[in-house]
């Protein structure tokens, strides 16, 4: 009997969750969509109910909340019970297809804001860390544990960024929480190995979404498609520790962190933040 699997996405409505959401719906996931945009989230969800026949359950949750983490298992472990209409989609009940359960998390969400560290309130820090570490990490522990204990196989896919390897100036918070997960996700790559639980992070360049677009760069900044970068993450997820997407990011990684003294690569770094962010030059 043909099995359909759930997946999770953290931050589904736009942008590059937008884009993970669009490709999961079209492998024929049945998907988890959490995102704290009503709108957005519902607008997203009509689209690929439509388009794919899939069944979708919505959540509309701050993953900066105490709680995010536990509003997202519950579902996880009984993805059918907040189903707005359980008849939706092409999978009914005696179609000779079974529900795999959930199998996949993409944590895709971020806080993200570019300006001088000092300029932050430490409210806003705090932010950083509920939404871009504390969050992910709890409900990573948590999906990892389920999945183990269910002896189900299993993908969880951390949506990082360049930034948290190369640490530029200017978005220090941001940077320093997408460098977390890189380190959360190298270490559990072995740990969870046996369990068949495979674990990414992927570190993608500038992209094009309505977040970046926001910080108001200055410059002719070439930007990612973001569903280049969401296929290429969940092509990569489980295969290795830490992906990098694009040639050109990948290749400027290799001379920055291999070729280059490490004083001069940062040097070329923030100079590069600093052109495309003059106001905060000093
Ligand atoms: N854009 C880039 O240039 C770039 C580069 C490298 C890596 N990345 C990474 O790629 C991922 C996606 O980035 P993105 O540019 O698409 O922006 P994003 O702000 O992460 O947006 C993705 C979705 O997550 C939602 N979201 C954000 N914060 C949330 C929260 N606290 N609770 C619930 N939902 C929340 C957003 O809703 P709202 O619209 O309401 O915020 C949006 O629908 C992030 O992890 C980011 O670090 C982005």
């Amino acid at each position: 009997m043909e099995e359909v699997q759930w997946a999770l996405i953290a931050g589904s409505a736009e942008g590059l969750g937008e884009a993970f959401t669009t490709l999961l719906a079209a492998q024929g996931f049945n998907l988890i969509l959490v995102d704290r945009g009503r709108e957005a989230l519902e607008k997203i969800e009509r689209k690929v109910v439509k388009e794919y026949g899939i069944k979708v359950t919505s959540l509309c949750v701050d993953l900066g909340e105490q709680d995010a983490w536990k509003v997202c298992m519950d579902a996880v472990r009984n993805p059918e019970s907040r189903l707005r209409d359980p008849g939706s989609g092409v999978q009914n009940e005696g179609s000779g297809i079974q529900d795999g359960g959930c199998t996949m998390l993409v944590y895709c969400a971020a806080m993200s804001e570019v300006k001088p560290f000092l300029n932050h309130s430490s409210e806003n820090l705090e932010r950083f860390i509920d939404v871009n570490n504390r969050t992910a990490m709890l409900v990573v522990h948590a999906f990892a544990g389920y999945l183990r204990d269910q002896k189900k196989p299993g993908k969880i896919l951390l949506m990082s960024s360049l930034a948290g390897l190369m640490a530029p100036v200017y978005i220090t918070p941001y940077a320093a929480s997408k460098a977390f997960l890189i380190s959360l996700a190298r270490s559990l790559y072995y740990e969870l190995k046996p369990y068949r639980i495979g674990i990414s992070t992927c570190c993608a360049g500038i992209i094009n979404t309505p977040k970046f677009l926001e910080s108001r760069a200055q410059g002719d900044i070439p930007m990612a498609d973001p569903f280049r970068v969401a296929a290429y993450a969940i092509k990569m997820c489980g295969k290795k520790a830490v992906c990098i997407d694009g040639f050109t990011n990948r290749l400027g990684y290799f001379f920055i962190s291999r070729i280059l003294p490490s004083a001069f690569s940062s040097y070329f770094v923030n100079r590069a933040m600093r052109k495309m962010y003059p106001t905060f030059s000093r």
